[in-house]
């Protein structure tokens, strides 16, 4: 339902142009949880913010497509964009103490929201956010209405901010590093929530994290994302159990959960991503890959398919 066609968006810095998105394809089908992973700078916030219609003013959709339930997104008003994503689209931030008003109780801002959205007097919202929390698996959430959003930790912010943004039936929850600020045993909570809510309401998610554990088992399907670009892609099985692409591969030695005794525990990731605005030539990988060949210093590899996925590397082609 969610179609996204060779996205490329770029912001203008200076005189510089940075190319943070440059023509990534995917898609989020009815009822799936979808997991979009790369390291910090990959391009991830900008996808999001690209179908949103929220990019900063300095950025801009250069071309591709975004579907919505088979309509495209690209070229509508602001007015249609957010009608759209006001009731159809839902998304869900790192940091939910900061998305919170720090001035108003859980309950007003959560009353605020249901009659925003929903006709219904003070006390049916009241009721209806009671509930909402509930289903977030919130404790004690009578007593979590009279709140501050500082008395609660990261995490009950988070399922607030969950809670809040169900008021409104979303079809589809982007969840952008929703795990981000918080310790790891929180993390996993969040994580089983948002895939219990894509099972029980059959909303479909998009979620975003740098880190490849976090995706894990409850993904149907995994996009891994470097420097603008998708780089492999396929169901959790194959990401997680025979990675093609060495940047996946690297991204599952950081795991540590899966490190020990892993085929890819000796790999790392050396240096640092490079600058979206002075793009490597061909595969934008190869000054950090260890398998690095001179053909990739000169073209650019497509994605081959490989398994049930697709993997943008020369060796997957040449074992083709
Ligand atoms: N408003 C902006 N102006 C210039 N560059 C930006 C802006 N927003 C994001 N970028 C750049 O776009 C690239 C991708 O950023 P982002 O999508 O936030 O990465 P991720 O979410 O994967 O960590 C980064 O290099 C970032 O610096
Ligand atoms: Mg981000």
């Amino acid at each position: 339902m969610l179609k996204v066609r060779d996205l490329v968006t770029q912001f203008r810095v200076d005189d510089h142009t940075v190319y943070a998105v440059d023509g990534i394809s995917f898609d989020v089908q009815e009822r799936q949880l979808v997991g979009l992973v790369g390291e910090s700078g990959s391009g991830k916030s900008v996808t999001a913010l690209s179908i949103l219609n929220l990019l900063a003013h300095n950025g801009r959709v250069v071309s591709g497509d975004i579907e919505w339930q088979g309509n495209s997104l690209r070229n509508r008003s602001q007015k249609e964009w957010t009608q759209i994503l006001g009731r159809e689209i839902g998304m869900i931030f790192q940091n939910p103490q900061a998305s919170l008003n720090p001035v108003f109780t859980i309950g007003d801002q959560m009353i605020e929201t249901i009659r925003l959205h929903t006709k219904c007097n003070k006390a049916e919202a009241s009721e209806k956010a009671i509930s909402l929390l509930r289903q977030v698996n919130l404790a004690d959430p009578e007593l979590r209405m009279n709140d501050y959003p500082h008395q609660l930790s990261g995490g009950m912010c988070q399922r607030v901010m969950i809670a809040m943004t169900l008021s409104m039936s979303p079809r589809l929850l982007i969840a952008d590093e929703p795990t981000g600020a918080l310790d790891v045993t929180i993390q996993a909570q969040i994580v089983r929530l948002l895939a219990s809510l894509n099972e029980s309401l059959g909303m479909s998610v998009l979620l975003i994290s740098h880190d490849l554990g976090v995706i894990n088992q409850f993904c149907d399907y995994v996009y891994i994302m470097y420097l603008g670009k998708i780089v492999e892609e396929g169901p959790p099985k194959l990401i997680f159990e025979s990675p093609q692409h060495p940047y996946t591969q690297a991204l599952l030695a950081a795991v540590p959960s899966v490190h020990s005794n892993h085929t890819y525990s000796g790999m790392v990731v050396s240096g640092e991503i490079p600058s979206p605005i002075n793009l490597p030539t061909g595969c934008r990988f190869h000054p950090r890959c260890p398998f690095a060949m001179d053909r990739c210093t000169l073209a650019v590899p497509e994605l081959y398919p490989v398994g049930d996925g697709k993997a943008a590397c020369f060796l997957v082609e040449s074992s083709n």
